[in-house]
């Protein structure tokens, strides 16, 4: 028994494109360097909330424009596609901006606050016939859809369990935005959305979400354990704190073989296929390990050339079910941001 290759091209063979950023923060700036390092793509200009923002990353990374605000970033006819990097809180009044300037939106993840909010910008951008796409790298990467491939061909039998985790410590002295409820903060939509994407392509879905966890003084998840059942009685235990830095490590087992992903599961990484003698049969390591998130940006390249709307890898509808099983979570936890419905 062998793993299967991958599929995922290699981001320097992806149509160029000219990028938006909107909100250069510090993942916008991993981002851009991914995309200038590893692609054919640019970016071209960069919209902030503050002008000397804006001008101080396209300083640095080379950028043709600087705007001090976000209007201006979507009106620009030299931009093909934005990228949305803001905090959760604002991804849909930005990814909203973007679609009623007519742009195609890649938009970071979580994908919104809660699932209401994502079925508003999905559905504005089918009305738009726009391209859109949640930016959960993990699911682009080569190693992950080595994983897909052996769900696919049944290679480890019948599914039977899901293991994955994601902690990194980022409170109380991390960026304030992890704190903040008005910034939609917490572990689960920053870190647990890993291990929640990951169990829900190993199980197609979940039947049931079970959660508990603890919340910091101003009201947002800390961690949490969250158990799932996929639609053919699979389990899934997942977990996440924003508290200590965890081994990130994954695992699908079934009936006759299981895949482990080394630690940080959710960058690209090596794949092990296990027998039930717990012998490796087989390991897949990806080809570079650097500028993981250029896959998603090379990805949404191919697609918008294409004249598709949204991608097989991580399709609309399972963006929006991931934010509802989300919404179930806070549920259970008792976590409300400030000004939802
Ligand atoms: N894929 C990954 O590996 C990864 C890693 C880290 C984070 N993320 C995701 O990326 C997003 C941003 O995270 P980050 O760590 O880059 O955050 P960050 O460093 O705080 O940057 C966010 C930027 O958003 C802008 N912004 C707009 N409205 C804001 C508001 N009300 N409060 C604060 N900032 C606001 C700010 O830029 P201006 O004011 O200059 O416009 C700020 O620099 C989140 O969705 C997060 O989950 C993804």
């Amino acid at each position: 028994m062998t793993l299967p290759t991958t599929r995922i091209p290699d981001p320097n063979d992806a149509p160029a494109l000219r990028w938006g950023v909107l909100a250069p923060g510090g993942i916008a700036r991993d981002w851009t360097a991914a995309l200038h390092a590893t692609t054919a793509s640019r970016v071209v200009a960069a919209g902030s909330r503050s002008l000397e923002r804006a001008r101080a990353f396209a300083a640095d990374f080379d950028v043709d424009r600087a705007y001090g605000s976000y209007d201006e970033l979507v009106a620009d006819d030299g931009v093909d596609a934005i990228y949305v990097a803001s905090p959760h809180s604002e991804h849909h009044d930005h990814a909203l901006l973007a679609i009623e300037a007519g742009k195609p939106v890649l938009v970071e993840k979580a994908f919104t606050r809660n699932a209401a909010e994502a079925a508003e910008v999905i559905d504005a951008a089918r009305a738009a016939g726009l391209l859109l796409v949640e930016a959960m790298w993990t699911r682009f990467l080569p190693h992950i859809d080595v994983v897909r491939r052996c769900l696919e061909d049944g290679l480890l039998g019948d599914v039977v369990a899901v293991e994955a985790d994601h902690g990194q410590l980022l409170f109380p002295d991390g960026p304030q935005r992890m704190a903040d409820p008005a910034l939609a903060g917490g572990a689960l939509l920053d870190l647990a959305i890993y291990p929640i994407a990951f169990a829900h392509l190993a199980l197609g879905g979940f039947t049931e979400v079970r959660a508990t966890g603890t919340l910091t003084d101003a009201g947002v998840d800390a961690g949490e354990t969250v158990a799932v059942i996929g639609p053919q009685g699979a389990v899934g235990t997942l977990s996440s704190t924003m508290r200590a830095k965890t081994p990130c490590a994954a695992s699908i087992s079934g009936t006759a073989a299981r895949v482990e992903i080394d630690g940080w599961f959710y960058q690209p990484n090596t794949v092990r296929l296990i027998d039930t003698d717990d012998r490796e049969l087989d390991r897949f390591e990806t080809p570079r390990r650097e500028h993981g998130l250029a896959y998603e940006a090379a990805e949404f390249a191919r697609l918008l050339t294409a004249g598709a709307t949204e991608s097989d890898l991580l399709p609309l509808d399972e963006t929006l079910r991931l934010m509802q099983v989300l919404d179930e979570i806070r549920g259970q936890l008792g976590v409300r941001f400030p000004g939802e419905g």
